[in-house]
């Protein structure tokens, strides 16, 4: 019995997942999501994870949705599974109308009918007519055992071949048409093979079963691309090339978690390229701009994919497209990221002439949404003039009020804001800005200004570990980093000999002042004073304080904190519990602020 799409939508809408879940094992919350120790494997500590539509096992890989679960939890069959939960929901199980049941088996021909056009359009390219087709894919830098994976194939000169081979297989010729296999001559007249002398990609639905094609002329005829027309079976809208590989993507181990990204690009060859550079998590559109069904099939497998189109104009456009597209659909959980390349490349292109290390590196630097739409809508405004600023202006708050989201679309227009302000009407940059000031004076205040800012900085950093000297051992290392003036070099090492003996607070700061540095820490405290009270330690949250300090961190070293946003990110990855996703964030956070120059936030005042 199959059931429509409509009715399954409602059940899993209806049932919260961590409710059925909940009631086998016990879930932890934790921020946006539950765990718990996988129930599939055995293991001692948590790698399952409970999003809002779907679960995840970091540990084995299992993955599915609520229906999946009671399948897999219970034994049960699929129908069994929904008969269930619909009980559970106060819901009755639709009755199937004859026409319905008439639709699905039509359907299931249908099914059966492309699966054996794939087989003979596959099996074709090992014949000897398919040699300027193997040749051009060799030509491409495909390998054989590519072929195989994506079942790639040819067409055969569209003489007869397929509809031979499937009548004799028992369909009528109007089955093969309404699987878009032909071309029409009327409405009800079928003439000849749709595909011929191309290169066939077969498009798989999730299930991995062969729902439609794509077709490559040989050499330069047009149109370059021919996909199979909509059927019952294929709406080009709805499904995306390659996605049928991303539910065995996160089974694979990989040194590097980057190489499972989730990665959108514009086209066949560049999800086969990077299938073979090493990128599992590779899909395209088939042809079209992305929608935002697409990119609701991509959020159930991973929260933000990556949005990668050719470096030229079209690939440019497509990407602000798929922005714009997605703002009334984001939440907190589910956004899209951007890696723009090189101007001339393609996915492609760019894999094989650099490699997939300069690939992998060129993935660390993906772009928020955010970022990226910001950059976009700035880059050519003229600060000189007003009606541009507040063009822009408009343009920004506008964006953010697509967004339906309503503590997203405030976070937008905030983030916006402090960034407009910052770079268009902040004290320093109209200094820089007037033409009218002598340049030389201009240097040398801003390298003074610069001085005695970082001198602040660093009196800041000092300051926080001195008041919550806990928090050096997760700093250590960065903190060695920093370039110093002699007396804090000093400072510093005193404070990692003491440290380290755990004594009491008090004795610490004793110690410390007898070696010394009472003189230091009482310049380093006035220096901070505005930002760091004076008055008692007062119990703090500890990840609050550490993103503070990433924060005038990132301010002097933000090299240092991109590297270590990115080594919490792989311990994360490695140990995903709750200790080491606050390390990340804290991290994670203070970069973006450092980086969006918004230091304004309330929550300073905890400290
Ligand atoms: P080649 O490397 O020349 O094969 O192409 P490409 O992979 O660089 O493709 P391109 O960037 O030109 O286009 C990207 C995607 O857009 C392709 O994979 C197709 O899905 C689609 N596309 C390109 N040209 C056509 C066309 O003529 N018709 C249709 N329907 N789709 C096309
Ligand atoms: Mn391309």
């Amino acid at each position: 019995m199959a059931f429509n799409q409509k009715f399954l939508e409602e059940l899993r809408q209806r049932i919260p997942i961590y409710t059925v879940i909940g009631r086998k094992i016990k879930l932890v919350r934790s921020g946006r999501f539950w765990k718990a120790c996988c129930p599939f494997h055995g293991e001692k500590t948590p790698s399952f994870y409970v999003y809002e539509d779907h679960f995840h096992c970091y540990g084995c890989g299992i993955h599915g949705d609520v229906i999946s679960f009671v399948m897999q939890s219970e034994g049960r069959t699929f129908n069994e599974a929904i008969t269930e939960l619909a009980a559970l929901a106060g819901l009755e199980v639709p009755e199937q109308t004859p026409q319905d049941r008439q639709r699905i088996e039509k359907q299931h021909t249908l099914y059966d009918v492309m699966l054996a056009a794939q087989e003979y359009y596959c099996s074709a390219l090992d014949m000897s007519a398919a040699k300027a087709g193997k040749h051009y894919l060799l030509e491409r830098g495909i390998q054989k055992e590519t072929f195989e994976s994506f079942k790639l194939g040819w067409s055969g000169d569209g003489r007869g071949g397929l509809i031979h081979f499937l009548q004799k297989k028992g369909y009528s010729l109007d089955l093969i048409g309404e699987a878009g296999l032909l071309r029409k001559k009327t409405e009800t007249e079928w003439s000849g093979e749709l595909f011929f002398n191309r290169v066939i990609y077969p498009i798989h639905d999730c299930k991995g079963r062969p729902i439609a094609f794509g077709g490559r002329i040989i050499g330069d005829g047009q149109p370059k691309y021919l996909n199979s027309p909509e059927t019952p079976l294929f709406s080009k809208r709805r499904i995306l090339y390659g996605l049928n590989r991303l539910s065995s993507l996160f089974k694979r181990n990989k040194i590097d978690p980057l190489y499972n990204t989730v990665v959108v690009v514009e086209g066949y060859m560049d999800v086969i390229a990077l299938y073979q550079a090493g990128f599992y998590g590779a899909v395209a559109p088939l042809g079209t701009a992305l929608t935002k069904e697409q990119m609701k099939l991509l959020w159930r497998v991973t929260s933000e994919p990556v949005l990668c189109f050719d470096g030229d104009k079209a690939g440019y456009k497509a990407m602000l497209h798929a922005a714009e597209e997605s703002l009334p659909i984001l939440t907190p959980e589910h956004s899209l990221n951007f890696l723009p390349l090189p101007e001339g490349e393609d996915p492609d292109s760019f894999v094989k002439n650099n490699g997939s290390e300069a690939f992998l590196s060129l993935l660390s630097k993906k772009q928020s949404l955010c970022d990226a739409l910001y950059g976009i809508i700035s880059a050519h405004v003229d600060r000189n003039s007003p009606e541009q600023r507040a063009f822009l202006k408009t343009q920004l708050l506008s964006i953010a009020q697509k967004i339906n989201d309503e503590t997203l679309s405030k976070e937008y227009r905030r983030i916006f804001m402090d960034r407009f302000y910052q770079q268009f009407h902040s004290k320093n940059n109209q200094f820089r800005n007037n033409q009218y000031v002598n340049k030389n004076l201009l240097i040398s205040i801003q390298k003074i200004d610069k001085i005695q800012v970082d001198y602040e900085r660093i009196c800041i950093l000092f300051a926080i570990l001195l008041k919550y000297p806990d928090l050096l051992f997760s700093v250590e290392s960065a903190f060695f980093k920093l370039d110093l003036p002699n007396q804090f070099v000093n400072l510093r090492a005193a404070m990692l000999e003491i440290f380290l003996e755990s004594e009491s607070f008090e004795k610490r700061i004793k110690r410390l002042k007898e070696e010394g540095f009472a003189d230091l820490i009482k310049e380093i405290n006035n220096q901070s004073s505005i930002f760091i009270p004076q008055q008692e330690s007062t119990k703090c949250d500890a990840h609050l304080v550490e993103r503070h300090w990433w924060h005038f961190y990132g301010l002097l070293n933000i090299h240092e904190l991109e590297f270590q946003v990115e080594q919490a990110r792989k311990k994360w990855v490695q140990c995903p519990d709750e200790h080491h996703q606050n390390i990340f964030i804290a991290r994670l956070k203070a970069l973006n602020i450092a980086k969006t120059g918004s230091n304004t936030e309330q929550e300073d005042e905890i400290l």
